[in-house]
């Protein structure tokens, strides 16, 4: 079983005052920085870009999980990877098998990850069922893209459940990434359907004591899987 990793997603800090945020995910031991980038087009928000990306890769060494909820993502894939991106996730939605080819080259003879990001409307794509084995990281929304602070969508939980068992059906080590509305309260009900990475944006950042968070969302996960 796929170890838990928790993701902590900066886009609900101070976007003003970043380097904090990534400190608290350094001080909680977080495995991964989520980033959300946003275009506008692809998402009714707009975020930032590979140059933040590269600013904050000069501030720590944490694994950047870049979540591209973008049109035409081919286009920016090296500007990510040059910025320091190791996981760069896209969206389904945007992609064909022949565009996901091209990126999964461009991306893996870089050494990096491929992640392959679905809203929770969208079924898994045949093309996409057909290259899992090239999928590090599927990312499950469980909030349509855009911003930071919606609520769990509770009717994505089948679609999780047929996801991750399809993985262990394959004998695959695809990581299950939980994107939207992770808090402590609904973190065993996305454990126990087979995610194992969890993003939390005001899940953390939200919180009192946001480095504490970490620890919680980690405790709760890791609690699920102890009962079995
Ligand atoms: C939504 C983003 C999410 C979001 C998560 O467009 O992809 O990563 O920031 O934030 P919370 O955990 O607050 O839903
Ligand atoms: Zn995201």
């Amino acid at each position: 079983m796929n170890q838990i990793r928790i993701a902590p997603s900066i886009l609900a800090w101070d976007l003003g005052d970043l380097e904090r945020a990534v400190q608290i995910s350094v001080e909680g031991n977080a495995d991964q920085l989520h980033l959300d980038v946003i275009d506008g087009h692809f998402a009714p928000n707009i975020t930032f870009g590979p140059g933040t990306v590269k600013a904050l890769r000069r501030r720590t060494d944490l694994k950047f999980d870049t979540h591209l909820m973008i049109d035409n993502p081919q286009l920016y894939v090296e500007k990510f990877l040059d910025a320091g991106s190791d996981l760069l996730s896209f969206h389904a939605e945007v992609l064909s098998g022949r565009t996901f080819d091209e990126i999964h080259s461009a991306v893996a003879s870089r050494g990096k990850e491929v992640g392959l990001a679905i809203k929770p409307a969208t079924p898994l794509p045949g093309w996409a069922s057909e290259r899992l084995d090239r999928i590090s990281t599927l990312v499950v929304m469980t909030v349509n893209p855009g911003f930071s602070g919606q609520t769990m969508d509770m009717s994505v939980m089948p679609k999780l459940e047929m996801l991750s068992g399809l993985v262990k059906e394959r004998g695959l080590k695809t990581d299950i990434e939980i994107d939207g509305g992770v808090e402590p309260e609904n973190v065993r009900e996305v454990v126990k359907r087979g995610a194992n990475v969890l993003v939390a944006g005001a899940g953390v950042y939200a919180k009192d004591d946001p480095v504490g968070a970490i620890a919680t969302l980690r405790r709760q996960a890791e609690s699920v899987r102890g009962q079995g």
